[in-house]
């Protein structure tokens, strides 16, 4: 029993430690914020320099922090994606640790030309080969995406701005799999205001249970090759 009850407890820590900042990421955000406050809203070179800490000096992405790669995103995403932190949008859910983490940076951005000018510079950067941390069954995986993702993301999961879908295909597998999850479970994309979070969030219920969602995202992570 005592045993169950240390299981338990360790479980219970490493689920809070998923959307909970840990000290270093924390200490990231407040250098981060520090930055903005002195950088100008035109010059995304010098904007980047807070972003570096935790999206890597190239946007190649840092799993122990959390941060997501940003060098194979495409721009129009990344730049509805900051606005969004901006606004309220995305990282207001009270289990969004890290979303809310970005969310504080991106309100520290001086303006909205600053959120231009620091996605400017990121599209400088030459796409890195996506982080491949999941194992799963390609073929089931291929099945579920082209019937129930494709339409939206695009065959080849290249994304799909007409849709606001964007592409799935060279980011990262851990990230995508935690929004997925995120979007199914309501911490993402539940607030109806969210036109597009709240588009995804509906298809965040679609998939039957997690063994497929990990699929669906293998398969994903096979058409960056
Ligand atoms: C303290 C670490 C930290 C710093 C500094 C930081 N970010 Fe982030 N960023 C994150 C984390 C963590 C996420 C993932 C949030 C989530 O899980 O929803 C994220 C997500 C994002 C996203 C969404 C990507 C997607 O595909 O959904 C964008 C865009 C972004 N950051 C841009 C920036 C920019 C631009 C800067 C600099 C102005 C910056 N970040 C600074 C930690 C950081
Ligand atoms: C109706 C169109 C539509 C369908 C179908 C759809 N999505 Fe999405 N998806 C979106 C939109 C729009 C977004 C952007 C949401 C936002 O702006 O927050 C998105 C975002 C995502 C993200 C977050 C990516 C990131 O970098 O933050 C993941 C992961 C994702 N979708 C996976 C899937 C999977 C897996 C399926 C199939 C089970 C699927 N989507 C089906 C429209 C769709």
């Amino acid at each position: 029993m005592k045993r169950l009850v240390l299981l338990l407890s360790v479980l219970l820590v490493a689920c809070s430690n998923d959307n909970a900042p840990d000290v270093s990421s924390e200490a990231a955000a407040a250098d981060a914020r520090q930055t903005l406050q002195q950088a100008a809203s035109t010059d995304g070179k010098a904007l980047y320099v807070a972003c570096a800490g935790c999206h890597g000096a190239q946007g190649e992405g840092n799993v122990a922090l959390s941060s997501p790669s940003l060098a194979n995103q495409q721009t129009w995403y990344l730049e509805r994606q900051l606005l969004g932190f901006r606004s309220g949008l995305r990282g207001s859910h009270p289990e969004d640790g890290y979303g809310a983490q970005m969310q504080a940076i991106a309100k520290t951005l001086p303006d909205d030309n600053a959120v231009k000018a620091v996605v400017g510079y990121i599209a400088t950067f030459k796409a890195k080969p996506a982080a491949k941390t999941l194992d799963g069954n390609i073929k089931r995986g291929a099945d579920y995406y082209s019937n129930l993702c494709g339409s939206c993301h695009g065959p080849a999961a290249e994304g799909n701005e007409l849709l606001q879908a964007p592409a799935l295909a060279g980011v990262d597998d851990w990230y995508l799999l935690k929004q997925f999850n995120h979007f199914r479970d309501g911490v993402r994309g539940a607030d109806e205001s969210d036109r597009y979070g709240y588009q995804m969030g509906m298809m965040g219920k679609i998939l039957p249970d997690d063994d497929i969602a990990n699929d669906v995202i293998v398969y994903i992570q096979s058409l960056a090759d």
